[in-house]
């Protein structure tokens, strides 16, 4: 077998919502993705033509106590991640399909079941994001959110029962033998027996084995526990970073981490977001992003990412155009990583709140408006410095803003051979050119 080495990935990522996010009333822009599976085979189709490796479904349950804070924005309702993944297994072929799960509020056995379902269902393209979660223990018979260091705790042990119960079937188990009357091999079922400060679970897994063995496993924590983590565990790593220095300091720490655990470039893939605005011209990119500007509610998008990067300050009460002044910050139990990336940049360029709406999505990721060539010398320049190794791509316009990108910017990275121009691979992993992490 010839050794994997690093390639380039390409993700969408698609909410379990309205896909457009906070443009929502922009002409043409989909309404009801929530409620109508159709719009997601669509995207999927579009997404599976521009040879993307995967589909990533971002999740939360966080309680909302207050329905006003969210009667203008499609954050609710959401889709139950794995259950849409499910029936797109059935409408696609080629496409990974990632899903996010938390690690808080679950049971690792639920979940090693769901996902080696979703494998077997889509033939090997199952892909789990592990999430501590951003919030919502009051939805989980918790009083308030857990600790921030005991959520990545239980999350090491959380993914540890989880791979172990993948493994406890191994290859070749079942014989479904009609003349010996043998249905499995008891020597290759492997109860788990773990035990240990969070979980105590028997096993075997009682679920079908997985094509991939493991399916593939995304993480997206930042601060320090959140990189060892992923370091550990991560095979598709997804952050947020707004230049090629801080990718590249990015990249090089979690290597670092991951060397710790014999672990290299070939183990992972790093995607930073990116929302692109593409255009035939700079003149029609730029157009399509003045009309995301002009239906972006920007009282509601400024005061989510001022929560969702704990900024300890309200950005839609402060003057449009007045450079931002931030007082001390105090570190959140949150996100930890997009409040020190957007605390940081805030602080050395002295941003004005408009200056905020023209860089970050409000989920604090990076946009990009150009033509092809721009968006593509923007992405290879990323990856061929070592600050990502690929992207994972954050549309804010459905059916449209796919479309686009699928019929610009797609042909643009596959002329300069980073882009696939037809899927290789069988499975997520094989696509990925991930090696395979499960032990014989
Ligand atoms: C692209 C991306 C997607 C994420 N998706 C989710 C998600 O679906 N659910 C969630 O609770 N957190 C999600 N997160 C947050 C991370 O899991 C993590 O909490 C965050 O990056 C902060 O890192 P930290 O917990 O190490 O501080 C996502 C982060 C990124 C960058």
């Amino acid at each position: 077998m010839t050794e994997p080495k690093r390639t380039f990935a390409l993700g969408a990522y698609l909410t379990g919502s309205a896909t457009n996010g906070d443009a929502w009333r922009a002409p043409g822009e989909d309404v009801d993705a929530d409620i109508t599976f159709a719009r997601y085979r669509d995207y999927v189709d579009l997404l599976e033509q521009g040879r993307f490796d995967s589909i990533f479904l971002y999740d939360n349950v966080l309680p909302v106590p207050d329905p006003a804070a969210v009667a203008d924005t499609p954050a609710l309702p959401r889709w139950d991640t794995f259950t849409l993944l499910a029936a797109l297994a059935v409408t696609s072929r080629h496409i990974g399909l990632i899903g996010t799960a938390s690690t808080s509020f679950n049971e690792p056995y639920n979940i090693a079941r769901r996902v080696a379902s979703l494998d077997r269902l889509s033939g090997g393209r199952a892909g789990w994001n592990v999430v501590t979660a951003t919030g919502g223990g009051e939805n989980f018979n918790l009083p308030r959110h857990p600790d921030h260091a005991d959520r990545y705790e239980r999350a090491h042990e959380f993914v540890d029962v989880v791979t172990g119960l993948w493994d406890s079937i191994a290859p070749g188990a079942l014989l479904r033998d009609k003349r010996s009357g043998r249905w499995l091999d008891p020597a290759l079922v492997r109860p788990l027996n773990h035990k240990g400060r969070f979980f105590s679970v028997a096993g075997p897994l009682n679920a079908p084995p997985p094509v991939q063995r493991r399916p593939v496993l995304a993480q997206a924590g930042a601060s320090g526990p959140g990189r060892d983590l992923a370091a550990r565990i991560g095979e598709v790593i997804y952050t947020a970073e707004y230049d090629p220095a801080a990718g590249r300091a990015y990249r090089a720490d979690v290597l670092d981490r991951a060397a710790r655990h014999g672990r290299g470039e070939a183990h992972l893939r790093i995607l930073p977001g990116l929302a692109p605005f593409v255009g035939e011209s700079d003149d029609d990119a730029r157009a399509k992003f003045e009309t995301y500007l002009r239906y972006l509610d920007h009282g509601d998008s400024l005061r989510g990412l001022s929560a969702y990067a704990s900024l300890g300050v309200d950005l839609s009460a402060w003057p449009r155009d007045r450079p931002i002044e931030l007082g001390e910050v105090a570190e959140t139990n949150s996100h930890k990583s997009r409040q020190s990336l957007i605390v940081d940049w805030i602080r050395r360029d002295r941003p004005t709140p408009r200056d905020v709406l023209r860089h970050f999505t409000r989920g604090g990721h990076r946009i990009i408006v150009g033509t092809a060539r721009e968006i593509a010398d923007d992405i290879e320049g990323w990856y061929r410095t070592g600050a990502a190794d690929g992207f994972n791509i954050m549309f804010t316009s459905a059916p449209d803003g796919i479309r686009d990108f699928v019929r610009l910017a797609v042909p643009e990275l596959q002329r300069r051979g980073l882009l696939r121009t037809d899927y290789t691979g069988r499975t997520l992993r094989e696509n990925l050119g991930l090696p395979d992490p499960a032990t014989p």
